[in-house]
């Protein structure tokens, strides 16, 4: 049994976009299993933009991670050793905090098992898992979409904003999603989407402005920075804003700062609530209820970007900023 683990760190401090040179794949001692303790092999892991925060110096709700610090982030894998009575070897675990890695030593209680019933095991890293949760509190806890309203949803073919671009249509909403990518908006329109933006290449107010020329009703916030400008600007009086992430800022040096025009909320009327999945912790029985649901059934369709191999999470890490995903990207260990 191995005694050592496989894990990233932290270079150095990303200047902009990440790189490679940024990351460092190094080779760890494991600790010895204590009493109620187990040992896991992941075999899934999550990269997710969230993660560009941690790599700043900005304290947030993502800590900054120290140069030659390990880096984190979900995981999905099995236990190879077990001190503990609750979990045998052979178990399937999520952790939150264990990717980056091949096997880890942690408490029982540290890790929660995953039933494989429900869904794939790298399905708990998105719509059974953080992206997943996400699209449906901000859908449908925070938007509380009515049928016929208006819904832009930005990254709309990633993990989270696919979901939320499935929920919305299920709402009986008209659905325009943004993407930088065409191939991504022919499947926006698989998926029912009725108007796709190319942020790359259009104007944003102005295609919003022909697809909703009476204004939205709800925007479901991914991107942040110029995207919520425009959706401020395009928004329906008493129109409700989802603030989810800005990950146009990510690379940008201040991930926090807000949008120039905030003053048309005033105006406005608007409704913009921010909202992290952490706080939505005690709903999370009825979302996955209803989320492995409409997995089972054909209902949601799910996307995912495979990269193999450990020592390349790095590398997708970098590609998943660039929007080298469709849906969820993902590791298989
Ligand atoms: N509040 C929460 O609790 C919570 C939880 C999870 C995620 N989030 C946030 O939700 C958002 C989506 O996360 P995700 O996991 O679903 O990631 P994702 O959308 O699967 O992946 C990131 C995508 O962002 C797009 N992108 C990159 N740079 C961009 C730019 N400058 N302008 C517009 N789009 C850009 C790319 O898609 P294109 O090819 O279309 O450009 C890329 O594929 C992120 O902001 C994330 O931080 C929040």
């Amino acid at each position: 049994m191995s005694k050592t683990s496989r894990v990233f760190q932290l270079a150095r401090r990303p200047d902009g976009a990440p790189v490679a040179d940024d990351f460092k794949l190094a080779e760890v001692p494991l600790p010895p299993l204590e009493a109620g303790q187990v040992k896991v092999r992941n075999r899934w892991l999550s990269v997710d933009p969230y993660m560009r925060l941690s790599l700043t110096t900005l304290k947030g709700v993502h800590a900054p991670t120290e140069i030659g610090g390990e880096l984190d982030g979900g995981a999905v894998g099995e236990v190879v050793e077990s001190r503990s009575d609750r979990l045998p070897v052979g178990a399937h675990v999520f952790s939150p905090l264990k990717g980056w890695r091949d096997l880890y030593v942690a408490d029982a209680g540290q890790v929660a098992p995953v039933d494989a019933d429900l869904g794939p095991l790298s399905a708990y890293l998105g719509v059974l898992g953080l992206s997943g949760m996400t699209a449906y509190a901000g859908l449908e806890f925070v938007l509380q979409p009515k049928a016929g309203e208006t819904i832009f949803v930005s990254g709309a073919a990633g993990a989270v904003g696919m979901v939320v671009c499935q929920l919305a249509k299920r709402r009986g909403c008209r659905v325009i999603g943004s993407t930088g990518d065409p191939a991504k908006a022919r499947l926006l329109g698989e998926l029912g989407v009725e108007a796709t933006i190319n942020y790359r290449t259009d104007d944003l107010r102005a295609r919003l402005r022909a697809f909703a020329p009476d204004g939205i009703d709800m925007y479901f916030d991914n991107v942040g920075g110029s995207h919520l400008e425009a959706a401020i600007d395009s928004m329906k009086i008493f129109g409700r804003l989802a603030l989810c992430g800005a990950v146009e800022l990510y690379n940008s040096g201040n991930y926090r700062q807000g949008p120039g025009n905030l003053f048309a909320a005033i105006e406005k009327g608007l409704t913009l609530t921010g909202f992290n999945i952490g706080l939505f912790a005690a709903r999370r029985g009825e979302m996955m209820a209803d989320l492995a649901g409409m997995l089972k059934s054909g209902e949601l369709r799910v996307e995912e970007t495979i990269v193999d191999g450990l020592e390349n999470t790095a590398k997708a890490f970098i590609d998943l900023l660039a929007g080298a995903n469709t849906g969820k990207m993902v590791i298989r260990v």
